[in-house]
């Protein structure tokens, strides 16, 4: 597939950089509040970790109260309509912060606006957003700010050109934690899914050189990040642009290489090219979680065709067997789409079965969702969405089922958890993470956030296990 890579220089930042500094310099003494709402994947977090380093840079400090932002950033999802729906709500809903704060800037940013009719109905149908722009322009979101900011008579920017996508190193990040932190590797996405916008939105894929991947998983550690989470939309198929003969296993080992006590974990990975390479070396090195977010999408293989999967259910159960025989103890977990056209009741049974044999320790289940300019858009559909809710039910009880039958298996065991936060509930007040990803509340010091600690599990249910330090 022809592409271009767009690299956008480390001086072009720094010139971004330049503008944060001078609309810092221009706004003076004047306390400023930002507010960047985010919705979508954790990529889009990793996206608006950047838009807020930019707008630190420019003095502002951070609300998530509408009433009280002199700038408010929407970074948007397109992957189903419900997100789309939830963004337009509140969107709308802005109407009254602007109206009480009239110098208010508005920006709607991500996925959503990346496609021509969303930004057309942005323009037409909400006068209050003055600045549009996809995720190929999030690097200079400073110039595009300083237009709108100082124009007359206040300018609307739209910004969402056609674009295969840019990668731009040194953007500065305003990071959300300080015990985890996401780690883009790559952008975009190959695989054209039928029913996924993903690839028309973000662009081809395009890998970040293993040298600043690798720079920047040391800067983590040393600032005393206790666990990476590499982000791709594929991750395995990492490297394969850049031709360095480096691939996703390699990076895994070369991060694994970095001194200190720390967790790697990464998603997501596609079935059609998981290796066995892949499972070796994550049960070889001691820093990466055992745990893989597989996305199976459907059990049955005539969808899976139909969904351009490329694998279909036996190559994917022989995947899943061959990672669990280099790892006993993995934590799988899944993406499930309920009525893709054309899906029949027996097919969706197949679906069923499938995560009855491979007994996932999370699924993440979803309705299909109609995606403009999508190939699954034009297939015949005849399952009606009351149909389709009832299968989704019933994958979810089934789901459910399984998660609370392997916590349970869990109880009375020591598990090493790195505790991330609190809870705010006073009998389990903080909360960790196993080394597999899995929820664990426990009762302790709130010293002990950012430390990987042993927790005896007394308990659990469907979402998570509860337990106490040893
Ligand atoms: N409808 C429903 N779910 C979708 N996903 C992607 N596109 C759609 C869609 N059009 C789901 C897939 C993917 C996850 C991130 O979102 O399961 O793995
Ligand atoms: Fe979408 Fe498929 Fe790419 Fe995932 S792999 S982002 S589901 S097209």
């Amino acid at each position: 597939m022809a592409y271009e890579r767009k690299e956008i220089s480390i001086e072009k930042i720094r010139e971004q950089e330049k503008i944060c500094a001078e609309i810092n310099e221009k706004l003076g003494e004047k306390p400023r509040l930002a507010m960047v709402d985010t919705y979508g994947c954790q990529q889009n977090e990793a996206d608006s970790e950047k838009i807020r380093g930019y707008l630190a840079e420019m003095g502002y400090g951070f609300t998530m109260n509408e009433f009280e932002a002199d700038i408010i950033v929407v970074n948007t999802c397109a992957v189903r309509e419900h997100a789309e729906m939830r963004v337009l709500g509140n969107v709308g809903q802005l109407n009254h912060a602007k109206k009480a704060k009239p110098n208010q800037i508005i920006a709607v940013c991500g996925c959503m606006v990346q496609q021509e009719h969303m930004a057309e109905k942005i323009r037409k149908s909400y006068p209050i957003v003055d600045m549009v722009f996809g995720p190929h322009e999030l690097w200079r979101f400073p110039e595009l700010l300083k237009q709108v900011m100082f124009s007359k008579k206040r300018k609307r920017v739209f910004e969402t050109s056609p674009c295969d996508g840019t990668v731009a190193e040194g953007i500065p990040l305003k990071r959300d934690g300080s015990v985890k932190a996401w780690l883009s590797i790559m952008y975009g996405c190959n695989n054209f899914c039928t029913y996924c916008i993903v690839p028309y939105v973000r662009g081809r894929e395009r890998s970040r050189k293993p040298e600043d991947i690798v720079a920047e998983a040391r800067e983590l550690v040393a600032a005393g990040y206790k666990e990476i989470t590499l982000l791709g939309q594929n991750v395995n198929s990492y490297g394969k642009d850049l031709g360095l003969n480096v691939d996703f296993a390699d990076l895994i080992r070369m991060i694994n290489d970095i001194p200190g006590e720390f967790l790697i974990r990464f998603m997501t990975s596609h079935p059609k090219d998981a290796t066995e390479k892949l499972f070796k070396t994550m049960a070889e090195c001691e820093k990466c979680a055992h745990q893989l977010h597989l996305p199976v999408q459907s059990g049955n293989d005539r969808v899976l065709k139909a969904m351009n999967r490329h694998y279909d259910s036996a190559k994917y159960l022989k995947q899943v067997e061959l990672a669990r025989s280099y790892m006993p103890d993995l934590v799988i977990t899944t993406d499930i789409i309920v009525g893709f056209p054309g899906e029949t009741d027996e097919e969706f049974e197949d679906t069923i079965r499938l995560c009855e044999k491979v007994r996932y320790d999370a699924m993440f289940t979803f309705i299909y969702s109609k995606r403009v300019g999508t190939p699954a858009a034009t297939m015949p559909d005849a399952a009606s969405r009351e149909d389709k809710q009832v299968r989704f039910d019933k994958l979810l009880a089934v789901a459910n089922k399984i998660s609370g039958e392997k916590h349970a298996e869990y109880e009375g065991k020591t598990l090493r958890v790195l505790v991330d936060g609190e809870t705010g509930k006073p009998e389990f007040n903080l909360s960790s993470r196993t080394n597999g990803g899995r929820l664990v509340h426990l009762k302790g010091d709130p010293a002990l956030i950012g430390k990987f600690v042993d927790v005896e599990i007394e308990s659990s249910n469907t979402w998570a296990l509860y337990g106490h330090e040893k």
